[in-house]
Parts: C-alpha cells; structure tokens; sequence
C-alpha cells in the first residue's frame, strides 16, 4: 500500500511555532515518526510539505493512479482553499484530514472546512499521533 501524507503552510515550523497549539515535536521528528510507523506496517510512504497552494494542489493530482491513500493536513489552506477541495475530489484516493491541534476548539475562521467535503475522516485535535491515526484507517480499509 502507497501512502502521500501532505503537510500544508507553516508545518514545517512545527517546534517552533505556537507549541501550545501544536507541540514541541519539529517537522522532521513529525517525519520520523511516520516513517517508522509505516515501515512496521509494511506501508510505503512518501511525505510532502510545501508553503504554496499550487505545489499542494501538483502534489495531490501527481498521486492519481499511484496511491493509495492521502493523509493531508493543509494548514491555513483548511479554511480557504477550494483548489485543494477540487484536486482531491478529482483523484478520487480515499484521504483522511488531519489538524493536530482541536480546530473545532478555536477561532470562528478555523470552523470552515473546504477539503473536509471530500475526505473519508477527519482526525483533529491527538497531535502528531493523529497523522499515524489516519494511517491506521487508510490502511485498514484495504485490508480484505
Ligand atoms: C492546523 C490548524 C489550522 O487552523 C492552522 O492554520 C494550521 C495547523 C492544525 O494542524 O491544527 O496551520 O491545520
């Protein structure tokens, strides 16, 4: 199984920025931690972060017909991207919505949830274990 997990804007600044939201891990522990995951499930993972709606949205559309699943959290692009709504629904690859922090808890602006339309799950608000958590699901959907 091929697993794309897609980080958005300022996930790369994880550690960094506003641990109380979203912890001390950095971004390459955050990648560490799913390549070990999925190296124990046999899953073949290739992680992806970019700054730019345009990259998130080449990466998405790159996936259609070699993977399996997409984890993606998109950051920002959460509550503002309708480009990133359209290009997951264009590849039709079960994909799971992750927010390590409790959006549902914050501000009124982080409420609205474009690419949560074409997603099969939303994990929000279990850190960085909400990354392996959607792993779990993708991968167990395909077992027979
Ligand atoms: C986030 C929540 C978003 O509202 C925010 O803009 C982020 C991170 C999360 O993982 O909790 O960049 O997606």
């Amino acid at each position: 199984m091929k697993i794309l997990v897609i980080n958005g804007p300022n996930l790369n600044m994880l550690g960094i920025r506003e641990p109380a939201h979203y912890g001390r891990e950095t971004y390459a522990d955050l990648v560490e931690k799913i390549q070990a995951h999925c190296d124990s499930k046999g899953v073949q993972v290739t992680l992806f972060q970019s700054n730019h709606e345009g990259a998130l949205v080449d990466e998405i559309q790159k996936a259609y017909g070699t993977m399996d699943g997409i984890v993606i959290n998109p950051g920002a692009y959460t509550h503002t991207s309708i480009a990133i709504l359209d290009a997951v629904k264009s590849v039709n690859i079960p994909t799971v919505e992750v927010h390590i922090s409790k959006v549902e808890e914050r501000e009124e602006f982080r409420q609205i949830s474009y690419v949560r339309l074409a997603c099969v799950k939303t994990i929000t608000g279990h850190g960085t274990d909400g990354y392996l958590e959607a792993i779990d699901y993708l991968f167990k959907g395909e077992q027979p």
